[in-house]
């Protein structure tokens, strides 16, 4: 089949059972990155060759006629040749989870490609696509930077030429070596497939058949030929002439006309749109031409934005600046526009065309009044793009049988200004909330107003002109008068009706005001300094007209290094790579999806509920079982054994059976021979509904006294006696959003029937082997001993991949069961987002009571979490929030209850703090409110409250060993926190409109499952008799490096190399009855697992080597087995002393506690509400770091995910509990650009943690809540902003501080004239 709607790169390997697995997808909506490869294209009429990243997932099979592809595999691999890309990244430590590690590789090697010696910012630029939800980002910057003409470290080799370790940085090496990278030479580079070069311009027609071999098709002479490919559902057509094109559109009004189709792509995937006759002009010549007329600049149709925008760099650098003030301005748009994959395919005319209300380059064309040339076959006319152009939503006024030839942008006038502005949640790769153009042209020599255009989208249906406005300020004098009138008349004129979708009404009515107010700045500027009588711009507000320009952010990373003398085979505390991280890079890594097909395979495709709460009154399936490829349908019926699952209380179902409880309730499934087939008839089965009532939000929750049981309490000492004493009582509360788990691998499941005794094999990406094993063993009716589920590594869990990995897993085993055939299924993103749930949303409500001082006596706060509909983890989630709600501070009196909301979303399970964060969060907004409230420095009231060593928490337990007093002096001092400080407050006294914030934020995180039981761990250890040894745990790798980790504590133990020593994966037929790989717990638990069987292993070799002290590894090995000594053991760990019972408020809930403190500082903008962040400082206490290479990755990659979580992620559902944000188009994840423009991390020296393995200390979790240091730097900015308004004192924050709050929080004369 060869249907323009799935024939993507990706599925060209596939189909042609290539073997070619690098390639990944994410999210099939060109917003992640994980699929980029690199296409090649001989241009002819410029005889040049054209490289360029793009987007597999939106590349369309068909638009590839002439065009080489290289995917990851094309480049360099582990068994031939590393290429140098793929080996840096790798060994820079920039490879966790490694599923987005193929993508930004070949991003990379694009760029290397165009430009063998880039500079860091166009390294940037490259990563505009690109997402990573593991490594924080840092790491693979560093490593590529070694690329860059700045150069990254050079390992100590140029210490008298500006090396950081000859200025300061002597306290630990670097966590990779440059010198051990191999060189680059750009010479060396795979060619161009000769056969592709077509010079030869015939006009032939070439019919293309269904079954279509690409590779016979592609010879010369072909070059702009008339294609036609015909697929089952859509025909596309490439006109290999003009008059080719404009016959055709003539013949079919209706075709869709696709360029880079990252518009198309999306309808067509996620609008259920089908087009049947598809045109794709992107290769004559007349519609990518560009020509220079005496007005400006003609782009035709098809011009790429790259294309576009190098054009407009190079007129900016020859032209006389007055000239090119509109170039600049689409070149401000084009800088954060999309990521740079899209930016390589998408056109011009495709965003033009496409009209969106939120296109960020149409305002521009608007303001500068762009003219379009648009024809048919009778000829053409130019119409210019006014308020007439577009003509409803996403309607232009271009009759269906015209094209759009092309788009003249016209050079600026001497007195002419131009600015735009885009305003999206993050800055890169976003759709705008609110996107601006404005155009001024004075009347020669003065500041009067002779023509005026601001032109805004997301307003309205259309992007609109704001004319009425416009039309006030003709013939006014530019200054304070205008600027006034110019705000009340926007805030009449650009006005939006409160259920305008996209939400957010008032901050985007203030948008308007505020982004005219930028501009006015900037005019204003400008013509104070060509010499015109105007007013001058205040001092304190030149910051406010600034464009943003990001900074290259720099890291240091600070680790103690092993002892002086230690043997270098000793591994354990070195810096040493993840041990896939090779395999990762070069797409050899093989994840769930990559098991090769099994010959008589079937994929099943998920029914879910459109309902949140409603009975099933009917299903009809008829449909689809007679659609093409359909083997079976699977309802609650077939299941052969129980459909009452969850992983502690049975309160879910498999499918569900009556009733659903939420949008996205699974319901039944459709499996067919291929992914597609079953998509399809999918969507075909019917289901009747008989809606009940819903309950969505905590607060709907709260009002019907919908909670699961039991209802949470920790309570110490005497509370009313605390408020008593206290000096004084403040009250608050905040809310705090969920988050989506985001891994770059979404849900997947392979089930394999076994054939007999009621077997089945499991592949399944899951941080829970045995839980998947006895839930799918349940589900089929069989006991536990017939079901094997086996985990390689998975592309990211973050505890998603907990308990909900299930939901699909228990399906797939059903479908594999009633089939007896093997069944697959790799959720798509959507799917993933929409059924899998997320971190629980919290609301904290308390009351605290503290002395003059700041000593805070007396606590009371009560937490609600948003379950969703079924318990899940969620009773030990807001137990952990409990545990939690004194984060670092002592206080005597305390009560702290925790309710688990149910309602109808899907069930909210484990995320990386498993509730901590919520805890800790809202500890620090009281903490806040406090010092807030007593106009003391908050950094103070937070030391002063800090625990000393013996106190005991709320929940009795005492503290010892506690390094928190180092971490926050050395966090203070690293940061230079009183210098910033102080500086901070200059620059707040000196800026009106941006202010600077800072916040150190402590935080103390329990260690251990705090259900008792799950803190055991299992491992296995065979040694073969050629001396190699099979390492075996309970613990699975997601990235994380448990894997690396065990090897090297293996290595140490058995006193062998870690290349003796390999871990293929995790089943459960090796290593029995295994907890989650969860908790942060998995080195210290599995880490003692694979001490003990190592150390049996040691007992029973130990007479050999006593025998022969000389002989080697392998001597002793062999001379055992001849002795017929067991060279297999297992061993066993559980942690001592562990057991908390709320009943008595009693018992020890953690083995220990990492510490850890950040500092961090901020820079807002007050009139857009975006934020910068300037600086983090982490000092965090992981004991005797085990690989403080992958331990550093830890925290970085846990501090941005908590970024992620209090300043951008935002999951919105709409009333009816349906689910609108449901991939990275919609929900942003940190990308490059929000690292910390200074990110320095350094691990605390001297703290050797008795309580685990080798000295260390769990990591995984507890740097994450160090991300509300940047929180309530946000806040501190914000406070310094209210001052300006004569607001002062504490006041609501919730979290994520998007761009929205911050605006909205600020509150100033503009916010006032919108409400
Ligand atoms: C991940 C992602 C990020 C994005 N980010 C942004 C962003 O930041 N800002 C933004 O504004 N947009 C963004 N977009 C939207 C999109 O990329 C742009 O609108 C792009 O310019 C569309 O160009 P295309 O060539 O890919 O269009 P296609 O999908 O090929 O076509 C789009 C439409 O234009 C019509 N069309 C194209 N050419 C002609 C012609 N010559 N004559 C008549 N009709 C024509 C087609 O019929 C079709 O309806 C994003 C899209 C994606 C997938
Ligand atoms: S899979 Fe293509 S961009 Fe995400
Ligand atoms: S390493 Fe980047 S997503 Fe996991």
């Amino acid at each position: 089949r060869l249907a323009p709607r799935s024939a993507t790169v990706s599925r060209l390997q596939s189909a042609g059972q290539m073997g070619l697995t690098g390639t990944k997808l994410g999210c099939a909506e060109g917003g992640c990155g994980a699929c980029t490869v690199m296409l090649s294209r001989y241009q002819t009429h410029t005889q040049q060759l054209l490289h360029y990243a793009v987007n597999a997932c939106l590349a369309p099979l068909c638009s590839l006629h002439l065009v080489a592809v290289t995917t990851v595999e094309g480049i360099g691999s582990v068994a031939r040749k590393l290429h140098p890309v793929q080996e840096r990244i790798a060994r820079s430590h920039g490879s966790q989870c490694g599923f987005c590690t193929p993508g930004i590789v070949m991003s990379m090697y694009a760029l290397l490609r165009n430009n063998a010696t880039p500079k860091m910012a166009d390294v940037e630029e490259a990563f505009h696509g690109n997402l990573c939800r593991c490594t924080g980002y840092r790491p693979i910057l560093e490593g590529y930077k070694t690329f860059t003409v700045e150069g990254g470290c050079c390992g100590g080799r140029g210490r008298d030429n500006g090396c950081c370790l000859a200025n300061g940085n002597t306290e630990s090496p670097s966590l990779f070596n440059a010198a051990d990278f191999a060189p680059f030479d750009p010479t060396q580079e795979i060619i161009f497939p000769p056969e592709l070069m077509v010079n030869n311009l015939t006009h032939k027609k070439c019919v293309v058949p269904a079954r279509y071999n690409l590779k016979n098709s592609l010879t010369k002479g072909q070059g702009s030929a008339s294609l036609r490919f015909h697929g089952d559902r859509a025909t596309w057509l490439q006109p290999a002439s003009l008059d080719e094109f404009l016959r055709l559109k003539w013949k079919h009004p209706d075709a869709r006309v696709v360029v880079g189709n990252t518009e198309v792509g999306i309808e067509v995937k996620f609008k259920n749109m089908v087009y049947p006759v598809i045109l794709a002009p992107a290769f004559i010549p007349e519609l990518n031409a560009v020509t220079h007329t005496e007005d400006g600049v003609v782009f035709g149709a098809a011009c790429t934005l790259s294309h576009m925008g190098a054009v407009l760099r190079q007129e900016v650098e020859t032209r006389p600046p007055h000239q090119t003030q509109v170039f600049l301005a689409v070149l401000e748009q084009l800088r954060w526009f999309a990521g740079l994959q899209i930016r390589n395919v998408a056109a011009v005319g495709g965003n033009i065309m496409t009209a969106s209300p939120i296109s960020d380059l149409n305002p521009v064309f608007m303001a500068a009044g762009c003219r379009l040339t648009l024809m048919d076959r009778d000829g053409s006319r130019v119409v210019r793009m006014d308020e007439g152009f577009f003509c409803g939503y996403r309607k232009t006024s271009v009759r269906p049988q015209e094209v759009l030839l092309s788009i003249e942008i016209p050079y600026s006038k001497k007195t002419q200004f131009v600015s735009a502005f885009k305003q999206s949640p993050r800055r890169e790769d976003d759709i705008s909330t609110v996107t601006a153009a404005m155009s001024v042209t004075f009347a020669p020599g003065t500041a009067v107003v002779e023509d005026l255009r601001l032109s805004y989208g997301g307003m309205a249906a259309v992007t609109a002109l704001a004319g009425k406005t416009a039309a006030r300020l003709l013939g006014r004098r530019w200054g304070e008068e205008l600027l006034q009138d110019a705000c009340s008349s926007l805030a009449e004129e650009m006005t939006l009706d409160p259920s305008a979708p996209g939400g957010m009404v008032t901050y985007r009515r203030t948008l308007t005001l505020s982004l005219f107010y930028k501009f006015y700045l900037t005019v204003l500027h400008k013509l104070r300094e060509q010499g015109l009588n105007v007013e001058a711009v205040p001092s304190d507000c030149l910051s406010a007209a600034e464009v943003y320009h990001p900074e290259t952010p720099s890291g240091v990373q600070i680790y103690q290094a092993v002892p002086e003398g230690r043997g270098q085979d000793d591994v354990v505390g070195r810096p040493m790579m993840h041990l896939s991280a090779l395999k990762q890079a070069t797409g050899e890594a093989v994840y769930c999806d990559d098991v090769p097909l099994y010959e008589n395979e079937l994929y099943l495709a998920l029914v879910t509920s459109s309902k949140a709460h409603a009975h099933i009154l009917s299903i009809d399936s008829s449909v689809a079982e007679a659609m093409p490829g359909v083997a079976c349908c699977v309802f609650a019926e077939d299941i052969p054994g129980s459909n009452a699952v969850g992983p502690i209380t049975y309160d879910e179902t498999v499918l569900a059976d009556g009733q659903v409880t939420c949008v996205g309730h699974i319901i039944g499934a459709v499996v067919a021979d291929t992914q597609l087939a079953a998509q399809r008839a999918a969507k075909a089965v019917r289901i009747q509904y008989e809606e009940l009532p819903h309950i969505i939000t905590i607060q709907e929750a709260i009002a019907a006294q919908s909670f699961y049981q039991p209802i949470r309490t920790i309570e110490s000492g005497d509370l009313e006696a605390g408020f008593k004493q206290a000096d004084h009582i403040l009250e608050g509360e905040m809310h705090i959003g969920g988050q989506e788990h985001f891994y770059l691998e979404t849900n997947v499941t392979l089930a394999v029937p076994k054939g007999e005794d009621g077997e089945m094999e499991l592949f399944v990406s899951t941080q829970s082997a045995s839980k998947t094993q006895l839930l799918v063993a349940k589900v089929l009716g069989v006991p536990a001993n017939r079901v094997v589920v086996r985990v390689k590594r998975m592309g990211g869990g973050f505890g998603g991949k907990e308990t909900r990995t299930t939901v699909l897993s228990t399906v797939v085993a059903v479908a594999a069961n009633k089939l007896k055939r093997p069944v697959r299924c790799m959720l798509d993103r959507d799917e993933d987002m929409l059924v899998t749930g997320g971190r629980h949303p919290f609301y904290g409500k308390y009351k605290v009571g503290f002395l003059n001082s700041g000593k805070v006596v007396a606590l009371d706060v009560s937490y609600y979490s948003n379950a969703g509909n079924s318990m899940d983890l969620s009773l030990s989630i807001v137990e952990r929030a409990l545990f939690h709600m004194e984060n670092s501070y002592s206080v005597a009196n305390v009560r702290g209850r925790g309710f688990v909301c149910r309602t109808n979303l899907p069930s909210n399970t484990a995320f990386r703090g498993f509730g901590g964060p919520q805890g800790m969060m809202v500890t620090e907004s009281w903490m806040t409110d406090v010092a807030q409230s007593l106009g003391r420095p908050a950094e103070e009231v937070r030391r002063l409250n800090l625990y000393v060593e013996g106190e005991s928490t709320p929940y009795n337990q005492i503290l010892d060993q506690l390094t928190l007093d180092r971490c926050w002096d050395q966090c203070l001092q690293r940061s230079g926190y009183q210098q910033r400080r102080a500086a901070a407050d200059l620059y707040n006294r000196q800026n009106r409109w941006t202010k600077r914030g800072l916040a150190i934020v402590p935080t103390k995180f329990g260690i251990s499952f705090t259900a008792a039981f799950l803190n055991q761990a299992g491992a296995l250890v065979h040694i073969y008799t050629d001396g190699s040894v099979l390492l075996t745990h309970g613990g699975t790798e997601m990235g994380q490096g448990l894997h690396t980790k065990m090897v090297q504590v293996a290595s140490r133990v058995l006193g062998i190399p870690c290349s003796k020593i390999h871990i293929s994966e995790t089943s459960t037929n090796t290593v029995p009855n295994t907890s989650p790989t969860a908790a942060s717990a998995s080195s210290d638990l599995n880490g003692a697992a694979v001490v003990n069987a190592c150390q049996t292993l040691l007992q029973r070799l130990a007479p050999y080597k006593t025998l022969n002290p000389k002989g080697s590894w392998e001597d002793w090995v062999k001379a055992a087995y001849f002795d017929r000594v067991n060279l297999s053991a297992n061993g066993f760990y559980k942690t001592p002393d562990l057991g908390y019972s709320f009943d008595t408020n009693s018992g020890r809930a953690f083995n220990y506690f990492t510490y850890g403190v950040a500092c961090s500082e901020v820079e807002i903008d007050c009139l857009t509400g975006a934020h910068k962040n300037l600086s983090t400082t982490i000092v965090m206490d992981v004991g005797h770091s085990l690989n403080p290479a992958i331990d550093i990755g830890q925290v970085e990659g846990a501090f941005m995910q908590g970024l992620g979580l209090f300043t951008l992620e935002e999951l919105h559902y709409s009333p009816r509990g349906v689910l609108l944000t449901r991939g990275p188009g919609s929900y942003k994840i940190p990308a490059f650009g929000d690292i910390p423009t200074q990110l320095t991390v350094s691990l605390l020296r001297d703290a050797p943690n008795d309580k685990a393995i080798f000295a260390s200390k769990a990591v995984g979790e507890p740097p994450l809540f160090l991300a509300a240091s940047v929180f309530y730097a946000i806040k501190d900015a914000i406070s310094a902003a209210r001052v300006e308004s004569g607001v002062s004192g504490p006041f609501r924050l919730d979290s994520p501080a998007s761009a929205e709050r911050i605006r909205t929080a600020c509150c100033d004369r503009f916010t006032k004239l919108v409400q």
